[in-house]
Parts: structure tokens; C-alpha cells; sequence
């Protein structure tokens, strides 16, 4: 049987404060640099949840919902949400705190997918999460369909085997 992990071992949580080099003209976060902080503590709550050496497979959704400013202090708090034979999913949310106000505000969410490989590089098989909150079980329940999207658009599924996804798709008003 495979071994079972709770996600709260899976948490990594990064904060940095956002530098003139890292902005764009308008003195906003360039997205690049956002996407790289991601990447790095996304792949360390993949790592927390395996031990084993993660590579990235797919940068899956990113939304940039808020602009980030110059000075402004970012903390990214990642999660696996799921994992399948080699490859998790982690869930990562984006809280910005504003350096004038101090106010802080929940500004992105990403999701990427890792897939733990031996030393030559070849996937190998992870545990199991264990969701327990209700926010975990429903990032749990539609990691599938999540991931069926993923492989889709990589051309690496048929849509017939999308299954998931077609029934989400028939179900949407
Ligand atoms: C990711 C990688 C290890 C997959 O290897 P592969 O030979 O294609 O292996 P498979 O087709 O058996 O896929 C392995 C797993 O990855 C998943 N996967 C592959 N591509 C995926 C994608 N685009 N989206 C979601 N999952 C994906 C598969 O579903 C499979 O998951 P499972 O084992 O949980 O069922 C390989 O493509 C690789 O090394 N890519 C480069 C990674 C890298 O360098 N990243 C940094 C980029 S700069």
C-alpha cells in the first residue's frame, strides 16, 4: 500500500519584498518573476510531499488578478492539492501587503504540476495526499479534471479520454 501524507506537511511559505530590478516600467512586479518565485516554492512543498527530486511539467493555471508594487511585501503559500502515479499538483495562493497601508490582500492563485523522478530522470511513484479540510477536498476533487486539461492541451490524452472535463463541460450553465 502506498504511503499516506497529510497536505500540512506539504505547506512552504516564502515572503520577499518586491525590488526596483524585478519591475516594470509602471513600477509593477514583472509576472516572470512572480512565476519563478512560484516554481521554486512550489517545487518545495512537491519536494516536502515525496523527498524525492521534482521537475516541473506544467505551469497549469496563473491568474494576475492584482497588480504587485515596488516595495510591496509577497508571501506565497503553497500545497500539494493531489498527487496521481508520479506527477502532484500544488496549489500555491499569492498575498500581497501593501508597504504604504500594510493592508494585506490575497492576490493570485497558481497551480503547477511537479513529477518526482529517480536520478536518471525517469518518473518514479509518490505517496498518497490525504486531503482533510474542505478546502483540500474540494482542490482534491477537481485535480482530475485539472490534470485531464493539462494532458489534453499537451497533446499527450485523446478528448475521449477526457472524461472528467466532458462531464464538467456538460454540466456548466
Ligand atoms: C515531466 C517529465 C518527467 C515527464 O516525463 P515523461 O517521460 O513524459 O513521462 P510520462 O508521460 O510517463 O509522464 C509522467 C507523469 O507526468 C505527467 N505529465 C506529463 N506531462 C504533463 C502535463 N503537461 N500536465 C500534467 N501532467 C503531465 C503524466 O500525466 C504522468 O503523471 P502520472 O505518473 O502521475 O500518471 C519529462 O517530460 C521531463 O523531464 N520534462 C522536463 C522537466 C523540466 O525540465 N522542467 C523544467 C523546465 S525548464
Amino acid at each position: 500500500m502506498k504511503k499516506q501524507v497529510h497536505p500540512q506537511k506539504t505547506i512552504a511559505i516564502a515572503s520577499r519584498i518586491v525590488m526596483p530590478n524585478e519591475c516594470n516600467t509602471l513600477n509593477n512586479l514583472m509576472g516572470g518573476n512572480l512565476l519563478s518565485w512560484l516554481d521554486i516554492n512550489s517545487a518545495i512543498s512537491a519536494h516536502r510531499f515525496c523527498n524525492r527530486i521534482v521537475v516541473t511539467a506544467a505551469v497549469n493555471n496563473v491568474a494576475f488578478d492584482h497588480p504587485i508594487r515596488h516595495g510591496d511585501i509577497v508571501t506565497i503559500e503553497s500545497k500539494v492539492s493531489r498527487s496521481f502515479n508520479s506527477s502532484m499538483e500544488v496549489f500555491s495562493d499569492v498575498y500581497v501587503e501593501d508597504h504604504r497601508t500594510g493592508k494585506k490582500l490575497k492576490c493570485n492563485e497558481a497551480i503547477y504540476t511537479f513529477v518526482a523522478v529517480d536520478q536518471i530522470g525517469s518518473p518514479i511513484d509518490v505517496p498518497t495526499l490525504q486531503p482533510e479540510t474542505a478546502l483540500e477536498k474540494s482542490r482534491y476533487g477537481s485535480a482530475l479534471r485539472r490534470r485531464q486539461l493539462s494532458l489534453l492541451l499537451a497533446k499527450k490524452i485523446q478528448p475521449k479520454e477526457a472524461s472528467e472535463l466532458y462531464d464538467f463541460i456538460c454540466n456548466v450553465n
